[in-house]
């Protein structure tokens, strides 16, 4: 994990543009939005699958990256005061309080945008309409059908109590979206898949975006601001419908431990329908992380 970490700091330091370039600010905030920090939890999970696809990692790197800027421009905007209005994120004031609003909504404009382009400049997959694929996908995965998409019914569900079906869709569009699209997309590098082994990798995929949710929820309700790096207690305080806020903070711990137990079943279909076996073993490895993470 931490050397896939520590590559990624080094892709993303390299692939984001310098702060000494025109606009220096916008380029520093970038910089600072982006380096140094976070688990790096999709760069992590388009690793681990591009190993089931035997991926050249060089091209998962750059997939890894545009997925990850994506992340961190949905962070900058979550954080802004027009949506949850938070001043610390991974341990350092947010965007908007070390910078100011303008520039933090122009990190994510430019965020997003760097993250398509590289998607488009490199070559990624051997087959072009494959790499096609890959932005079709993203672009998917963080638009009104997917993160914008459940952000908006995160604010829209504030102060108002949700059904488990709806709570359930609106985790799986802010959260699981993107989760389930680094997945994807990281093994779109490698070989293709058979359709019965895409469909398992897909369905481990839904799970562990869900589960990751569920715990982000139950951890705001139960870890400090020290160990998260953000403000903690914020959900309830926001009276945001989270899973702690519906089903409690015990229910909620089973439900993300249920869909550990289905991401590991679907990794075992894996395994039958392909012949990739071992190699599913880092992405068990992260769904045991992201249901039992304490941070
Ligand atoms: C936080 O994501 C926001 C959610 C989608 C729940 P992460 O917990 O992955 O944040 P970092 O990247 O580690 O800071
Ligand atoms: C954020 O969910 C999901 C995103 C798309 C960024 P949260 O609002 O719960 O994330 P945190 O707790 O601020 O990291
Ligand atoms: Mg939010
Ligand atoms: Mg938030
Ligand atoms: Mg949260």
């Amino acid at each position: 994990m931490g050397g896939i970490q520590a590559r990624m700091e080094a892709v993303l330091a390299r692939l984001l543009p310098a702060a000494t370039l025109a606009p220096e600010q916008l380029h520093a905030a970038m910089r600072y939005a982006t380096l140094e920090g976070g688990k790096r939890v999709r760069p992590l999970l388009a690793f681990a699958s591009g190993e089931l696809t035997g991926a050249d990692p060089a091209r998962v790197e750059i997939a890894a990256a545009a997925v990850e800027m994506i992340h961190a421009y949905s962070l900058v905007h979550d954080d802004m005061p027009c949506m949850d209005d938070d001043v610390l994120r991974r341990g350092k004031p947010t965007v908007h309080v070390e910078y100011d609003e303008a520039t933090a909504l122009l990190v994510g404009d430019a965020l997003q945008a760097l993250a398509f382009e590289l998607l488009a400049a490199h070559r990624l997959a051997d087959d072009p309409a494959a790499q096609l694929e890959m932005l079709q996908l993203l672009a998917r995965a963080c638009g009104s059908r997917g993160m914008a998409g459940g952000q908006a019914i995160d604010l829209d569900s504030t102060g108002k109590t949700l059904g488990a079906a709806e709570l359930e869709f609106m985790h799986i569009h802010k959260t699981g979206a993107l989760i389930r699209a680094a997945v994807r997309i990281g093994a779109a590098c490698g070989a293709p898949l058979g359709a019965g082994a895409r469909e398992a990798l897909d369905h481990y995929a839904k799970c562990i975006g869900l589960a990751f949710q569920v715990v982000d929820d139950v951890l705001d309700a139960d870890a400090s601001t020290a160990t998260l790096g953000k403000t903690a207690g914020k959900d309830a305080e926001q009276g945001k419908a989270t899973y702690v806020s519906v089903l409690g903070a015990a229910r909620a711990r089973e439900f993300a431990e249920e869909l550990r137990v289905e991401a590991h079943k679907a990794l075992g279909a894996l395994s039958t329908a392909s012949s990739v076996g071992a190699q599913t073993r880092r992405l068990a490895e992260l769904a045991d992380f992201i249901v039992l993470r304490k941070f």
